[in-house]
């Protein structure tokens, strides 16, 4: 069924797993990722951005969503609205049947992100609909976050006890060098990401849901693919597998996937129209890039998440 994420953040919690938050946009997107998730007996999070409800209109997307659920009433499903910037999107969602929905207010002075996020909090729980924060700042572009390098900030472990309490939302996103889109770390850089600042973070909210956003591995076959058949993606990089590993050991509970659904379809459909030029069935390519998905999200669970066998 439709779910909040409630008891999906404390089984993952306790068991020292994550469970995947898959941006969704379409119909392909949305049955590999599920498809995966049904096989492997995954709980599952799909989120739509701002971004996602304009380009599909929200009724089209929520109704994928109900259709992937009469086909695999086994799963839980949790409905999740992907950094929404203030309380009219928030308030529009929990509406229209989201389960949950993030209220990023990382870019408000300190008091005005507790103000508005104190508000969301008020209207989703008077609904059963849960809240996820975010405190500190990443970097990265996106269609409706994009945030300069000089301007991201690492959370602060003393705030966010102070931010949690305050607020009283439900788990928390949290900046420890993660960014979002393809390109996390400078060329010729290793990826790295402060553990240590996330170590100090868990220990001093125990029992307490983190999640991972930017957290991407920018897959280097996908983006090969990418430019092996006309594309340009040079230096792309992201988060190591075994990094998103450790930190789901130290209560990141939520790990937002984004990049890698985009460079797998992208990949994929690139590779088709020069390997098959005189198709022009979009489902010709759209079932290979479905496909990709499936595979990729299957692997993401059972290798990076663990998040397998936990229904
Ligand atoms: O963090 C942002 C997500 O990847 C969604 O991106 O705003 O381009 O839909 P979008
Ligand atoms: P990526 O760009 O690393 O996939 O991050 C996605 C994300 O954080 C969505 O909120
Ligand atoms: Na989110
Ligand atoms: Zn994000």
């Amino acid at each position: 069924p439709l779910v909040t994420t409630t008891e999906m953040f404390k089984k993952a919690y306790e068991g020292g797993y994550a469970v995947g938050a898959f941006n969704v946009n379409n119909m392909e997107i949305i049955q590999g990722i599920v498809k995966a998730a049904a096989e492997t007996k995954s709980p599952l999070i799909l989120q739509v951005s701002a971004g996602a409800r304009k380009y599909a209109n929200p009724i089209y997307l929520k109704k994928l969503v109900e259709a992937a659920l009469l086909e695999h009433p086994e799963l839980d499903i949790a409905l999740h609205l992907d950094h929404g910037e203030d309380f009219e999107i928030c308030k529009a969602c929990i509406d229209d049947g989201f389960t949950s929905v993030m209220v990023d207010g990382s870019h408000l002075p300190y008091e005005e992100n507790i103000a508005l996020t104190q508000k969301v909090v008020e209207y989703a729980h008077a609904r059963g609909v849960v809240v996820e924060a975010e405190l500190g700042r990443l970097a990265g572009v996106e269609d409706a976050v994009n945030v300069k390098k000089e301007d991201a900030t690492y959370t602060d472990p003393d705030q966010a006890v102070d931010f949690v309490k305050r607020t009283g939302c439900a788990s928390l996103a949290i900046a420890i060098g993660t960014s979002h889109g393809a390109y996390k770390f400078a060329a010729g850089t290793d990826p790295k990401i402060d553990i240590e600042r996330l170590k100090v973070i868990s220990n001093l909210l125990p029992n307490y849901p983190l999640v991972l956003h930017g957290a991407s591995s920018v897959i280097p076959e996908f983006v090969e693919m990418c430019n092996a058949y006309g594309g340009e993606l040079k230096d792309a990089k992201g988060c190591p597998e075994p990094m998103l590993r450790e930190a789901a050991q130290y209560g990141v509970c939520k790990i937002n996937i984004d990049s890698d659904l985009r460079l797998a379809m992208t990949g994929t459909i690139r590779k088709q129209f020069v390997s098959n030029p005189s198709n022009f069935d979009p489902r010709k390519y759209l079932a290979p890039a479905r496909e990709a998905i499936y595979d990729m999200v299957k692997h993401k669970i059972l290798v990076v998440l663990g998040s397998d066998g936990k229904l």
